[in-house]
């Protein structure tokens, strides 16, 4: 073809994309309003169609109504049932159990926001425009600039820049993490879109399924498609700068509560450890080795017969003593739980789920049983209030056991004989009553592919208050596979079944840099790697990056080999150990960038565009990331080399002992060795740094370094009890440390903590002295 014919071609092309729009039978109602949010324009619009008595409800929102004015959970919503649920008097005592609502983190959220009503003519941004095609599918088409860049859209397995392809949001269990691979199990609906240092941002509220075609025929052009009966509401935000949308859309759906800070530290997981001893062994090894480690993580072989809510009796005899046994040791217990409740007449959970009608049905109201570990199960139907607060109140099971904290799994749902259910073509849901099952929505029956996108979003929201109304003096530790927009007000997330591939090594960085613009902070993915076995080299190598993954985990299944830091040679473990006693280390640090978050919508892993957002360079680099505002971290992710180019931003940058520096404004070739952090400090930055420490429990005692990088700096110190809600009333202590001409300052900005002594000392051009720090 010649070039005339090419052209001619990509003309015609176009031009079907034009015509590509289906004729608009919408004939419902609409309502546009708009407010501003951290300064940053916003404009709200919500549709419904005409058989739809009510504007649509939102299915995310932190601050959730149907207005989206209210600035809390409503109290009324979670009340406890009055119904029985059978007469075993554990059940009756844990029902009469009332969470404290009171401590909701939405006081971070401030209050509500006033929407106005927007005029019809109001222009939508990226031109923004929207029609029903079918009954169940909607359109939205927008423009991106041909130098538009973007970001978020929760789990996607790509690069940080998600544009030229299509995006599916249907939660998926799919565990071969290839390129092409396109649902996964997260779906956040939140679109950031840059261009040239200014953003605009989407958030299409509906857990229906969508697909956003991100230009992905290079015609300039989005698209949106929608398959719902149901109404939406559409967010459009700004303009404004890309941590402005974070915070705007974290404004919206919430922001993550400060976690434990025991689940900041090491957690060593497996699929399984099958019974006690092993239990006992590996923990050991832990302490034996001095390999700091404040978590124990127990798959699903902790069961009896994979029912949720038991332990197995042969294998785990002893298993509150176990518990406590752990805990004289400081190692913390977190157990998994399925949804999957089995299907047997003779098991108390299912016996009052189904007298209660608390499970997902068939269209003839039966409950509907699919295949999971447990084989024959039954869902519980999320989306019921009725449902959440019984299974929050199972979880008293684990709590009289000492379990701390509950991972939440497969609750796409995932089910073995069909993880797809839905034809990945569909143009049209069919019918409620055919969708899988049908769930029961406060506002009526639905079928699940209308909602199917929450599932796991309130399934970890019930196992939250469940850990929060039996523990309210404790933060509650949740980790979910599976979520929607606005899970960071419940949990933390891991991105599921990865591999021990190098490539994966590597992805995991864009993956989860695309979460936390989404708005979630506190991600991770499985250090080591989960299928398939791990090398000496990659582990070492993961353990560089991982102690930057804000959570911080390895785990792998029960077919690879064992990747525990000792696993490969004594070579190989003493790196890791290095590693990971960096974590530690790095805990005041992590502390003040959760607290930041909690103001701010602020991720941990940020990517460079967040900071430099005038460098053109920077905003296209994912390979390497900022954590936080100081710590440029910049790993090895390939087998065998030991150098990489490193891009540091305008200003100086120092080694993380300080003992180098480079100038910034450009590429450099710089060498991580086995077991060295792949990291450079800001110059004009002070970091707080710990001792090493075995496990986080030390951290209240242990001496505080400021290392401040080059001839002045600035920085944070934060401290709180690291276990209540207590520094929601203001009892947490905050510094401003500063170093100007050689002299140390430290202002504080909030003293409502008791603290613990300990000695403070600073760290500058390379000599230590003690420093006071004064109340
Ligand atoms: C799922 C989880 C994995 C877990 C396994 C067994 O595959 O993603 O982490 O180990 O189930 O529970």
């Amino acid at each position: 073809m010649g070039t005339a014919e090419w052209r001619d071609a990509r003309r015609v092309r176009s031009r079907r994309a034009e015509n590509d729009r289906e004729d608009n039978i919408f004939n419902g109602g609409t309502r546009l309003e708009s407010t501003r949010i951290d300064g940053v324009p916003v404009l709200r619009l919500s549709a419904w169609p005409a058989n739809v008595a009510n504007p649509p409800h939102s299915f995310a929102l932190a601050l959730a109504d149907s207005t989206g004015s209210g600035s809390a959970p409503d109290p009324a919503e979670n009340d406890w049932p009055d119904e029985d649920f059978g007469d075993d008097d554990e059940q009756e005592e844990r029902r009469n159990l009332r969470p404290d609502f009171k401590r909701d983190f939405a006081e971070y959220s401030e209050g509500s926001t006033d929407w106005e009503p927007a005029g019809a003519t109001t222009p939508l941004p990226l031109k923004l425009e929207w029609r029903q095609t079918a009954e169940s599918r909607w359109q939205f088409d927008f423009q991106l600039e041909p130098d538009a860049r973007c970001f978020a859209l929760g789990e996607r397995q790509s690069g940080l820049n998600l544009r030229s392809a299509v995006h599916t949001l249907f939660n998926t269990d799919d565990d071969k993490h290839i390129e092409s691979i396109d649902s996964m199990y997260i779906s956040i609906p939140f679109l950031i879109v840059w261009h040239r240092g200014q953003c605009s941002a989407l958030f299409l509220d509906s857990p229906a399924r969508q697909k956003w075609d991100l230009d992905a025929e290079l015609t300039g052009n989005g698209r949106i498609e929608l398959l719902s009966r149901r109404g939406w509401q559409l967010y459009m935000l700004g303009p404004g700068r890309l941590p402005d949308m974070v915070s705007a859309f974290t404004k919206v759906t919430g922001r993550s509560p400060l976690p434990p800070l025991w689940a900041l530290g090491h957690q060593q997981s497996r699929w399984s450890y099958p019974d006690q001893d092993t239990v006992i062994r590996i923990a050991s090894e832990f302490r034996s080795r001095q390999i700091p480690c404040d978590t124990i993580v127990l798959d699903i072989d902790y069961m009896e017969d994979y029912r949720v809510f038991t332990y197995s009796k042969e294998r785990f005899p002893e298993f509150k003593q176990l518990i406590s046994d752990l805990g004289n040791n400081d190692f913390k217990v977190v157990v998994i739980v399925d949804p999957g409740v089995k299907k047997d007449v003779k098991y108390q959970v299912f016996k009052d789920g189904k007298k209660h009608g608390l499970f997902c049905t068939t269209s003839d109201g039966k409950p509907f049983v699919g295949e999971v570990w447990p084989g024959a199960s039954v869902l519980p139907d999320f989306v019921k209030p009725e449902t959440r607060t019984w299974w929050a109140a199972q979880h008293g099971f684990y709590t009289d056991l000492g379990v701390a904290g509950i991972w939440t799994d497969m609750n796409e749902p995932s089910l073995f004989q069909n993880q797809r259910p839905l034809d990945k073509d569909a143009k049209e849901l069919p019918p409620d009553n055919r969708q899988l099952f049908m769930q029961q929505a406060p506002e009526g029956p639905v079928g699940h592919f209308e909602v199917r996108n929450v599932y796991g979003l309130q399934m970890s929201r019930a196992t939250y208050d469940g850990l929060l109304a039996l523990r309210p003096r404790e933060r509650p530790f949740v980790l979910t596979r599976s979520a929607y927009a606005g899970i960071q007000r419940y949990a933390a997330v891991w991105l599921g079944d990865n591999r021990s591939w190098w490539e994966q090594l590597a992805r995991s960085i864009p993956m989860l840099l695309n979460m936390g613009l989404s708005g979630v902070p506190f991600c991770g993915v499985d250090i080591g790697g989960f299928y398939e076995d791990c090398s000496a080299e990659l582990l070492v190598r993961w353990y560089a990056l991982g102690i930057f993954y804000p959570f911080f985990r390895n785990h792998c299944s029960r077919l690879s080999c064992s990747q525990e830091p000792w696993a490969f040679s004594p070579v190989a473990e003493g790196h890791c150990k290095a590693l990971i006693e960096w974590r530690y280390r790095l805990l005041p640090y992590i502390q003040q960038l959760f607290f930041e978050h909690a103001r701010t919508g602020a991720p941990l892993m940020r990517p460079m565009a967040w900071h430099y957002p005038d460098d053109e360079f920077a905003v296209e680099i994912d390979d390497q990331f900022l954590f936080g505002e100081d710590i440029l971290v910049a790993p090895i992710v390939q087998r065998g080399r030991t150098t990489r180019s490193v891009y540091l931003p305008e200003g100086r940058w120092h080694s993380l002992d300080g003992k180098q520096s480079f100038e910034g404004g450009r590429l450099h070739k710089m060498r991580f060795g086995l077991g060295q952090v792949p990291a450079l400090v800001r110059d004009g930055a002070i970091l707080p740094l710990a001792d090493v420490m075995q496990t986080t429990r030390e951290l209240a005692k242990s001496p505080i370094t400021f290392h401040c990088y080059g001839d002045s700096g600035r920085g944070y110190f934060y401290e709180d009890d690291g276990i209540s809600f207590e520094y929601l009333d203001g009892d947490f202590n905050q510094w401003r440390v500063s170093v100007e001409n050689g002299t140390f300052r430290a202002q504080p900005m909030s003293l409502g903590f008791e603290r613990p002594e300990r000695k403070y000392q600073l760290l500058y051009k390379g000599k230590s002295q003690p420093v006071q720090l004064i109340i």
